[in-house]
Order: C-alpha cells, then structure tokens, then sequence
C-alpha cells in the first residue's frame, strides 16, 4: 500500500539522501552528478510555493517524489526556458505560460513502483489547490512513460527538441493551464 504525504522543505532537506536514493533508481545518472543534484536540490527547497508530495510504503520509505516551486525571474530554469519561448513563440506566450506558474522540477518513482498510478496521483497533488495560472515542466523528449502521462494529465508542448545551456540531450518543455481538468 502506497501512501502520499505532504513534506515541508525542512523535512525534505533533512532526507535529501532518500530524495537522491528515489532519483538514482529512477534516473540512473552517472555517479559523479550525484552531489551537484542534491546541492541544485538543497536550493530548490528554499523557493517560494515550494511544494513536495513523498510516496511511501507503509513502513514510511519514500519510493516517490515529487516537487516544484513557483517560477521566479533569476532561477536558471524559468530564465532559460522563458527566453527560449519568447525567442520561439513571442513575448505573450512566454509571459502567459510563465508569468505566473508552478515549475515541476523533480517527479520520479522507483521502478519497482512505477506503473502503478503514484506518479499520477503525485502530478495531480502537486497541481491541487496552486493559486498559479499554469504548471510547466521539462522532460526528455522521447517517447518515454513521464511523456506518455503528462499529454494525459493535460500537458501541451511549448518547445520540442530544446536544448539546455551546456547540455546535449534533447528536452520538451511542457505546460498546462491550472487547475487540471477531472
Ligand atoms: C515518469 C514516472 C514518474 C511515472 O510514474 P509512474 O508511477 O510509473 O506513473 P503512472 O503509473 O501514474 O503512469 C504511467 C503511465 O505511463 C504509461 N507507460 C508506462 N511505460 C510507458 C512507456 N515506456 N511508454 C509510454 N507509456 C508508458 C503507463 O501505461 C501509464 O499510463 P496510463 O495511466 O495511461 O495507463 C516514472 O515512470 C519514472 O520515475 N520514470 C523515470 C524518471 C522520469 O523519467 N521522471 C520524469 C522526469 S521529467
């Protein structure tokens, strides 16, 4: 039996290392990113809106997480991503899907648990009771399980094919209006 849980970002700095643990079984990234991630994560808990849902066995080990912040001016990702859509779809459309939204950085289940319907119910949590217009993320743009689900939940495609600042994978930028529809 699953559970979701609301964490504090108090609580979710403190258990970092489990937060690392879901991600690595997820994502499988080479070992020497490790400590940049949780050092990106350890910052990301102290946005504004920061909102984290863990997904737990009865015994309380995390096997999901999920979190997001609002998107603020001077976060690399909302900068980035922000000048990538005016440049490509004009200053309205970068403004509308990122003036006010809640930014999914981190939703991950551990394979063991995965197709089970927790990263649903974790998106949709996440989503539940934001006061912001949207919620926008990015993923690998592939045609992978976390793709397959956000197009279900809603998700549109911003940009395709993105390229981040230093990085060589290809990204979708992804967004929704809030709140989701039933
Ligand atoms: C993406 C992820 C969080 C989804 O969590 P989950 O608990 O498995 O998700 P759910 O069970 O709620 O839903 C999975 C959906 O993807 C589908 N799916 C599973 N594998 C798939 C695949 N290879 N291709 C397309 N769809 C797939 C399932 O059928 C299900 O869709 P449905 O509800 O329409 O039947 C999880 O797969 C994961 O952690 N992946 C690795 C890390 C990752 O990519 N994170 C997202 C980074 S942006």
């Amino acid at each position: 039996m699953i559970g979701l849980r609301r964490v504090a970002p108090d609580e979710f700095t403190l258990r970092l290392d489990s937060v690392l643990d879901v991600y690595t079984a997820a994502m499988n990234p080479p070992s020497d990113q490790l400590s940049g991630r949780k050092a990106i994560m350890r910052n990301h808990a102290a946005h504004p809106g920061f909102t984290c849902l863990f997904a737990e066995t009865s015994d309380g080990t995390p096997v999901g997480v999920a979190y997001g912040f609002h998107g603020d001016p001077g976060q690399w990702w909302h900068d980035v991503v922000r000048r990538a859509i005016a440049e490509k779809n004009g200053e309205g459309s970068a403004r509308g899907w990122l003036g006010d939204a809640l930014e999914l950085a981190e939703i991950h289940v551990h394979p063991d648990y995965q197709g089970k319907g927790v990263g649903r119910a974790m998106i949709t949590g996440m989503c539940t009771g934001r006061l912001e217009r949207t919620a926008v993320l990015s993923t690998r743009d592939q045609p992978t399980a976390a793709r397959h689900l956000y197009r279900s939940i809603g998700f549109v495609d911003l940009l395709t094919q993105f390229i981040f600042p230093g990085g060589y994978e290809r990204y979708a930028i992804l967004g929704v209006v809030l709140p989701l529809s039933e």
